[in-house]
């Protein structure tokens, strides 16, 4: 049980970015990653298809053995996390907005949360920011054609730049210090984002807090792999973008990328 695979799964290329942190964290693990990419973006879906969504990707990663499954996505975690765990016996780990972090480090007491409407509209996450951020101003911003720019590779063109500046606007006129990243998909445009923020600004995401969690569960099951060797890292794809998730994760030792319908 202990060598069979840790699944991730995101609605694209987006859960790469924990992946990356939790493989970094758990060098002698081995690692399933998959990208749902032909059904990206998960945002905009309602509650019910994301569930099924994520019944699919839960499907597939057991048929592979899963021993944990991280749900490498805000969206599916705050609306889909309580149906798998009631549902199925393996542990899951799930994603949230770092909210707790950015609240209590919070100096002017005002932080802005980026994510996908399916998370900021969630009740877990309504839940968490009444838990965390009581006393706090949260401005929230739907982040709009972010996910399609990270899935297709034209984060950097100057179309994008002009339109994200224009969303992020109300985290400059509302003076936030700290921004939190509520989309596994978003630490992929963080170098635009410190170019277009006031250089004070705080820019946090959940990645290293979800590969701790991923530690702490596999000790507590009693599901460490013991092995002293680099474990294998493979991503699975379910659209034309392998060569676009290489590029986007270089660095990871013993990856393979394929495409897979799923
Ligand atoms: N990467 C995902 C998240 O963390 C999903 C974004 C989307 O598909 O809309 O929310």
């Amino acid at each position: 049980m202990c060598n069979q695979p840790i699944v991730l799964f995101d609605s694209g290329v987006g859960g790469t970015s924990i992946l990356k942190e939790i493989a970094e964290l758990l060098p002698h693990e081995n690692f399933v990653y998959l990208a749902d990419s032909q059904n990206a973006p998960y945002g905009v879906r309602s509650p019910a298809e994301i569930i099924d969504l994520s019944i699919k990707n839960t499907e597939l990663a057991l048929s592979m053995k899963a021993k944990i499954i991280v749900v490498a996505c805000n969206t599916a975690t705050t609306n889909a996390i309580s149906y798998l765990r009631s549902h199925y016996q393996l542990p899951f780990i799930g994603i949230e907005p770092a909210i707790k972090p950015a609240a209590l480090n919070s100096e002017v007491k005002r932080i802005g949360v980026l994510a996908t409407k399916g998370t900021l509209s969630s009740e877990l996450f309504k839940q968490t920011s009444e838990t965390f951020a009581s006393g706090i101003d949260v401005i929230e911003v739907i982040g709009k054609g972010i996910v399609e720019a990270v899935e297709g590779g034209w984060t950097s063109d100057d179309g994008f730049v002009e339109e994200l500046k224009k969303q992020i606007q109300p985290f400059i006129d509302e003076d936030i210090d700290y921004l939190v990243l509520g989309c596994t998909h978003f630490p992929y445009i963080v170098p635009q984002l410190k170019k277009l923020l006031p250089a004070h600004v705080k820019i946090i995401d959940s990645g290293r807090a979800v590969a701790k969690q991923t530690q702490h569960v596999l000790k507590e099951n009693h599901l460490e792999n013991p092995s002293t060797k680099k474990g294998k890292v493979e991503i699975f794809t379910n659209v034309d973008n392998v060569v676009h998730i290489k590029q986007l994760i270089k660095g990871i030792p013993n990856l393979s990328v394929n495409r897979k319908n799923f």
